[in-house]
């Protein structure tokens, strides 16, 4: 949730730093700015809507130096206090005009701080919480001065000062007149990683930023600031003790974040799912069949101690860890329970040593996700991580991860982030189920080797969607469409119904196909689609035929079936008024091909209802407030 870019060096950073925040804009567009020191004063410029507002102002503005300046930074926003307008874009500037600040997180003190401000004579250009760590900044930058106190150094302590004075969730990053070559960040509760380049250095939300520059980067710590010169970068904690980040190498390139020929990221994406799901796999079992996850820090005695699996997630996160419940039940027997994590820690669970909590996370920053992280620690709960985002907030509070391996995720709307995230709960369940003695290698190592089937098989799915396509053309008009399935069937109808939501803008809504018969089916017309997700018949053979039953009850008052199905069933056949059919897979695997025909209709939907794929409205990819 809003991207924060920073840049220092010998190179005008304008272009840097808009070329920055053109990788971050998914983290929110409801504006852009930058400020670059030149010539001894702070350029900005700043503007409501997507960044190509911003280019545009730019171009228009006639030469000022802003082009020339070799230290900035930029922010794209999704806006929290203060509505989206130019006055509310970030950079904020002090009402001296000597210090540019950009934010990211809610300051939770900020109407305290403000009064405080105004008492002091300090008139506010924004409704922003953001705008008091400008002016805070630059009053401590006079304090400092007047004390003798200048450069880089006294950036940093000014910087600390400040944040010892600020409560909630933040990434700031502020430059200074008084020293022009320097970028100075701070972070508590929302990312910020360093880019080490040679005689320049970076600051970002998220590496993409600045992968086409450097593949060295730097982890920070909870609590921490940084002050990046060309020379160098120093760490230091908010009290001023020196800290040492975590160096880490980026091992994915700049081309995984371009479109790479497709109209939308999110189509790209989807594509990229049978690689994706193959990374996640890859060295992941042993020449005994038995499954490998060497990240995961517990020991065995620890798993086998588990009485209890959580897992906690959000939006489409919690859609795979309601899948994860099926086979987590059924392969190792231990109850599992799923909540969205939002609701997880106001609701007082019971939670001990003997509690396994699985934080699902893609972007790793979500706070809701992190924040019932920390409560299930606090309740001595151990906590595993699956993440596709190496070295973020919740892999890094957790005591173990198991990272997908799903590469850079720039749609907003999630796709190969889900059925990595799939592969993820199943590796755990089958490590659990085999470490518990509950499974025998050989039966983990036979579904796994159906798991390792199912990128070719998806890959043929994708070259079947054409249909899909066209019917998306078709429902483009529709006011509401339905999503029903049973077992797994009913997590992939809700991400089903998610999807066309965020992206068509459309009332959809997903439920168990055996609950449509106590109200649902009240909302069935003359006409209006329902997609059902059935079973394969190879698996339970009666809960396919409860969903068939459930068809023929939604045909018989007019609905119109678009039925996803096992290649081969020809039972389902005379009740779908569309078929779309997936490759046959084992019943608790089957939302890694049923997922895929529902993710691109709603992305052919948006499309053809003329929305923007990647960046559907009010929405954000990493949702870094509560
Ligand atoms: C929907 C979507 C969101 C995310 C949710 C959790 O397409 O992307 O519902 O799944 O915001 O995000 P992460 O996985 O980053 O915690």
């Amino acid at each position: 949730m809003c991207g924060i870019v920073g840049y220092v060096g010998s190179r005008p950073a304008l272009g840097i730093v808009l070329e920055g925040l053109r990788r971050l804009e998914y983290r929110g567009y409801d504006s852009a700015g930058v400020a670059v020191i030149s010539n001894g004063s702070v350029r900005m410029e700043k503007r409501a809507g997507k960044l190509a507002n911003l280019e545009k102002a730019l171009a228009d503005r006639g030469p000022d130096g802003i082009a020339a300046g070799s230290t900035g930074i930029g922010h794209t926003r999704w806006a929290t206090h203060g509505g989206p307008t130019d006055r509310n874009a970030h950079p904020h500037l002090s009402a001296d005009g000597r210090v540019a600040v950009i934010h990211n997180g809610i300051i939770e003190n900020f109407t305290r701080l403000r009064a405080e401000l105004q008492a002091t004579g300090v008139e506010f250009a924004s409704d922003t919480d953001t705008e008091c760590a400008a002016h805070l900044l630059a009053a401590e930058m006079r304090e400092l001065r007047a004390a003798g106190a200048e450069g880089p150094q006294a950036l940093a302590e000014g910087m600390r000062r400040v944040c010892r004075r600020l409560e909630g969730a933040f990434t700031l990053l502020a430059v200074d007149v008084a020293v022009p070559d320097a970028v100075v960040g701070a972070r508590r509760n929302s990312p910020l990683v360093v880019g080490r380049g040679e005689g320049e250095n970076y600051l970002a939300s998220d590496v993409s930023a600045f992968i086409e520059h450097t593949r060295e980067a730097v982890e920070l710590g909870q609590d921490q600031v940084v002050l990046i010169t060309p020379a160098g970068i120093e760490i230091t904690d908010f009290a001023g003790q020196p800290s040492a980040g975590k160096d880490f190498h980026i091992d994915w390139d700049a081309s995984a974040a371009e479109k790479g020929g497709y109209e939308y990221f999110m189509l790209k994406e989807i594509a990229e799912q049978p690689q994706a799901i193959h990374d996640t796999l890859l060295g992941r079992l042993s020449e005994r069949g038995e499954i490998i996850l060497d990240e995961v820090r517990l020991t065995d005695q620890d798993l086998r101690d588990v009485d209890k699996v959580f897992i906690v997630a959000c939006g489409t996160a919690y859609h795979s860890g309601l899948v994860a419940k099926y086979a987590i039940e059924h392969w190792t027997r231990i109850p599992c329970e799923v909540e969205l994590a939002s609701e997880f820690r106001y609701r007082d669970p019971v939670l001990d040593r003997s509690t396994l909590v699985v934080a699902i996370s893609q972007s790793g920053e979500t706070m809701d996700t992190l924040m019932a992280l920390r409560h299930a620690k606090e309740q001595k709960a151990r906590v595993l991580a699956i993440c596709n985002t190496n070295g973020s907030t919740i892999p890094r509070e957790s005591d173990a991860v198991l990272y997908t391996h799903g590469g850079p995720e720039i749609a907003v709307a999630s796709t190969k982030a889900f059925l990595t995230q799939l592969v993820a709960c199943y590796l755990i369940g089958l490590h659990l189920a085999q470490v518990r003695g509950v499974m025998y290698a050989d039966e983990v190592a036979a579904v796994v080797s159906r798991l390792m089937e199912t990128p070719d098989h998806l890959r043929q799915l994708l070259d079947t969607m054409e249909d899909v396509r066209q019917l998306a053309r078709d429902l483009k008009t529709a006011s509401t469409v339905l999503f029903i399935g049973r077992h797994v069937g009913y997590p992939v109808a809700l991400e089903g119904a998610l999807k066309l939501k965020e992206l068509a803008y459309m009332h959809a809504e997903g439920f168990a196909a055996g609950e449509l018969k106590h109200g649902p089916i009240a909302l069935i017309d003359e006409g209006t689609p329902v997609v059902c997700v059935v079973p394969s018949p190879a698996g339970r053979g009666v809960l396919r035929d409860k969903v068939v039953s459930n068809i023929q009850e939604v045909r018989a008052r007019g609905a119109r079936t678009i039925v996803i199905a096992e290649e081969g069933d020809e039972a389902v056949r005379p009740f779908a008024d569309h078929l779309i059919e997936v490759p046959r897979t084992p019943t608790l695997l089957a939302p890694l091909m049923t997922t895929v025909p529902l993710q691109i209709l709603a992305c052919e939907i948006a499309a053809a209802r003329g929305h923007d794929v990647d960046q559907p409205r009010n929405l954000a990819k990493s949702v870094t407030v509560e």
